[in-house]
């Protein structure tokens, strides 16, 4: 029986639940359109995961040569291999201009032109003139631009006196009769308390889920909560079968190195020494779209033509590079091949292997954030109440491949968007309906479970098992055998969480509890993830199955949206791709072969 808890209750205009890029985005800007706002975080804001974001953020501004957003725009569509919303992209890459320049105003400290611009530089896949030219459009704090960012936003949200949990995890959404969202519920770690937060619009910001897997550049705290959450009020996830394997990844840890190193002139080589991606992709090199040379990478590996003992690396050089470029605009990485490589960066290439960076799947939401439960009749019909934003999100701006550079970019413009529709939809002050649904109760009975759970199994080894499932059924190249086992290991996965045991039943900074409810939020994504790649019998961006090698938009050019019930049985569903774009400013880009 669930032991009752006292409950601390709040009410305010609008509830973000995370404090990550997209959440401090969405946060100020609700508070400063005159909403009170509460953003909740399970840790320290400026701890977020974009305070990891290396290379830097996507806009046309042209500082550096020749550029316009349609080229963007295209760019995208094309890295997302036609997966992508246009109208959606169509967004993003025009109001990436106005973005950059309100960040700059804000105070982001970002790298300069001798002119006093700001400094630009090459990633894969931009390109100008439709992929004629080599695009500058990343703009750049040297190597931290996700920490600057995220610094700067959070002094806006304390400037316009957003109010802020910290260290709070939210547990789940408390949803209404009607199918609306009312909130969510939350366990304050500090002192154990629990809360229930009622606003008239809940927005989920809580991220990616890279620690479904074993090696990945995301921090511990990935765990896709918010996406959790969603799936557990009968929400279905998009697209997750598409999952990012950023190229540079070190060897044996897994921490970032930026393709930012790839655009500043370092690039790939292999045992032979071979520049091997002039190969694969003749014109963009080392500079393709990341699914395109991770898996460049993975045959080089494959066919023996890795590096080091094992020869399952790949070497990246820049020594070639002038060192004071590295040590101004590559310094954090110099530092990280250092530590976890031991690598002089100046002397020796770094070794690096494709690593889980991304999700490109999450909540579907329309162009304005509003989170959608798509029925057969009505494929955008809309959560009543809730908004998704961020990686945690599938907007979709990035399709089956998100380019690199679009994610800070995707963080600060949706944050906004959801702001200015927040400010839209909500009248300051507005009564609360009087509570509906389960009130909060549905999120402590789960809770109370995993807090009283004694069985024989620790969550570390669960988490590892599960992690390592996916590692090896849903990596680079998959296929319909590996898929189908890999499917089964995670379903037993799911099906273990009955016998987890938790030794704590302290409420105060339980950490054996809190990773139990991570992984317990991590099992949905993972069904989602690889249930969708069994089912989706193409290759498309980053799904790359080996007995479908092509992509097939007669059967598959559609999203996924995979419904995942208490007992991880996956229900798969599709919405349609948007074709057409918002405005008459730019045409819409046809699927058509996809090169580099
Ligand atoms: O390589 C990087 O700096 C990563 C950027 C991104 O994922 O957008």
């Amino acid at each position: 029986m669930t032991q009752s808890y006292q409950i601390i209750d709040h009410e305010y205009d609008v509830v973000v639940v995370g404090a990550g890029g997209a959440g401090l985005r969405a946060t100020f800007g609700m508070a400063e359109k005159g909403l009170k706002t509460a953003c909740i975080s399970k840790v320290f804001p400026t701890r977020s995961h974009t305070v990891a974001a290396q290379g830097g953020i996507s806009a046309a501004l042209g500082n550096m040569g020749e550029d316009d957003w349609r080229f963007h725009f295209y760019d995208t569509i094309k890295g997302s291999d036609w997966l992508g919303d246009q109208d959606a992209i169509e967004y993003m890459c025009k109001e990436a201009i106005p973005a950059i320049i309100e960040l700059e105003h804000y105070g982001v400290p970002f790298s300069r032109t001798p002119e006093g611009k700001i400094y630009q530089r090459a990633f894969g896949g931009m390109t100008t003139h439709y992929g004629k030219g080599t695009a500058q459009r990343t703009c750049a704090a040297a190597d931290r631009t996700g920490h600057a960012i995220l610094h700067t936003l959070y002094q806006q949200a304390l400037k316009h006196k957003a109010e802020f949990f910290i260290e709070y995890i939210a547990l789940d959404l408390i949803m209404g009769d009607e199918g609306e969202c009312l909130g969510v519920m939350a366990w304050n770690l500090l002192d154990g308390t629990i809360h229930r937060f009622r606003g008239h619009q809940t927005v989920l910001a809580t991220g990616g889920y890279g620690r479904a897997y074993f090696s990945c550049t995301s921090a511990h705290t990935c765990t896709g909560d918010g996406n959790a959450m969603a799936a557990r009020a009968g929400i279905p996830l998009q697209d997750m079968e598409f999952v990012q394997f950023h190229p540079t990844g070190i060897y044996g840890a897994g921490c970032l190195i930026t393709e930012g190193v790839r655009g500043e002139g370092g690039y790939l080589t292999n045992s032979a020494g071979e520049r091997f991606m002039e190969r694969y992709a003749p014109s963009a090199k080392d500079l393709a779209s990341r699914d395109v040379v991770s898996r460049s990478m993975t045959v080089e590996i494959r066919e023996g033509r890795g590096v080091g003992e094992h020869k399952d690396h790949i070497h990246l050089n820049l020594m070639h590079l002038d060192p004071d470029i590295i040590h101004s605009r590559l310094p954090g990485i110099a530092e990280s091949a250092r530590v976890f490589a031991g690598v002089d960066v100046t002397r020796e290439p770094i070794p690096v292997l494709p690593t889980v960076h991304y999700n490109m799947g999450g909540v579907p939401t329309n162009v304005h954030t509003e989170v959608l439960n798509p029925t057969a009749s009505d494929p955008n019909r809309v959560v009543p109440g809730l908004m998704a934003i961020g990686e945690a999100a599938c907007v979709s701006v990035h399709g089956a491949n998100r380019l690199g550079s679009n994610s800070l970019l995707d963080l600060v413009v949706f944050g906004r968007a959801a702001a200015i529709r927040a400010a839209e939809i909500v009248t300051p002050g507005a009564k609360h309906k009087k509570a509906g649904g389960d009130n909060g109760a549905r999120a402590l009975e789960r809770f109370d479970r995993y807090r009283n759970a004694r069985g024989g199994t620790p969550t570390s080894q669960l988490r590892l098992s599960l992690q390592k499932s996916m590692q090896n059924h849903a990596a680079v190249f998959r296929t319909g055998e590996t898929l189908a086992e890999g499917c089964t290991l995670v379903q037993n996965a799911f099906a273990g969480l009955s016998h987890i045991g938790v030794t704590d039943r302290s409420m105060v900074f339980n950490t054996d509890l809190v990773e139990t409810l991570e992984l317990d939020n991590l099992m949905y994504q993972a069904i989602a993830t690889i249930e969708g790649a069994r089912n989706r019998t193409e290759s498309r961006g980053a799904h790359a199955r080996e007995d479908y090698p092509d992509r097939d938009d007669q059967n598959w050019l559609k999203h996924t949206v995979t419904w995942v019930d208490d007992k991880g049985k996956a229900t798969i569903g599709y919405r349609p791709v948007t074709l057409t774009t918002l405005t008459d400013e730019v045409e819409p880009v046809p699927p058509k072969a996809r090169v580099y």
